[in-house]
């Protein structure tokens, strides 16, 4: 069966990154975690794919002040791990004309709100989850999405609803949110992955 391997692009904590790469572990040979990509050498998202044996590399402003060379070795990367998907899960950074082009309707990304609500440029982290409280949404919940040239604004894929509670901080609403986007994303990739071993076969 071909198996979809995965680029995965993680600033920080890597938390979906930790759940894609168990996923992949239990999931049967339907996909895996072939490259881990930050922009932050002190990731846990870069620390994790180490200890793991899974390839890891820090990219950045830092390793690459020219951006269009960044964005080309970017790519570059991604395409010497034969990467038939690109996640993008708590990247901090917009992914550049290269890589998009190379992997066009080939790219996902998480992100904790139901949109089209609550997205946009400048939505992410803790102030998603303050604007849900703000504008007092009973539900809340995690979008996996197709990635465009604009911030948030690629074909939803999927959607989990959460609650938000009476009494919920912005921070125990993005706990429950995180534990759904936990159990999502690895689905959504599954779904791809069978797709993409279903057109292989074919
Ligand atoms: C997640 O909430 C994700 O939706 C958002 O950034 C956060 C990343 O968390 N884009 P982690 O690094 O996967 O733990």
């Amino acid at each position: 069966m071909a198996k979809l391997r995965l680029g995965v692009l993680a600033s920080h904590n890597g938390s979906n990154m930790r759940a894609l790469h168990r996923a992949s572990l239990a999931a049967d040979g339907l996909f895996e975690v072939a490259i881990v990509l930050s922009n932050n050498s002190g990731s846990g998202a870069l620390e994790y794919a180490r200890e793991h044996g899974v390839s890891a590399r820090h990219m950045s402003g830092r390793t690459h002040p020219d951006p269009v060379a960044l964005d080309d070795a970017i790519r570059a990367v991604l395409v010497e791990h034969e990467v038939g998907l690109v996640v993008t899960a708590g990247y901090m950074r917009k992914l550049g004309p290269g890589v998009r082009s190379e992997f066009s309707g080939r790219i996902i990304n998480i992100h904790p709100a139901l949109l089209p609500k609550h997205g946009g440029h400048g939505m992410w982290g803790i102030r998603v989850h303050e604007a849900v409280l703000a504008a007092g949404d009973a539900v809340s919940g995690p979008s996996v999405h197709l990635v465009d040239e604009e911030y948030d604004t690629g074909a939803v894929l999927a959607q989990r609803e959460v609650p938000v509670l009476a009494g919920d901080s912005a921070e125990s609403l993005a706990a429950r949110v995180l534990a759904a986007e936990h159990d999502l994303l690895p689905r959504v990739v599954a779904d791809i992955a069978r797709e993409h071993a279903a057109r292989a076969s074919r």
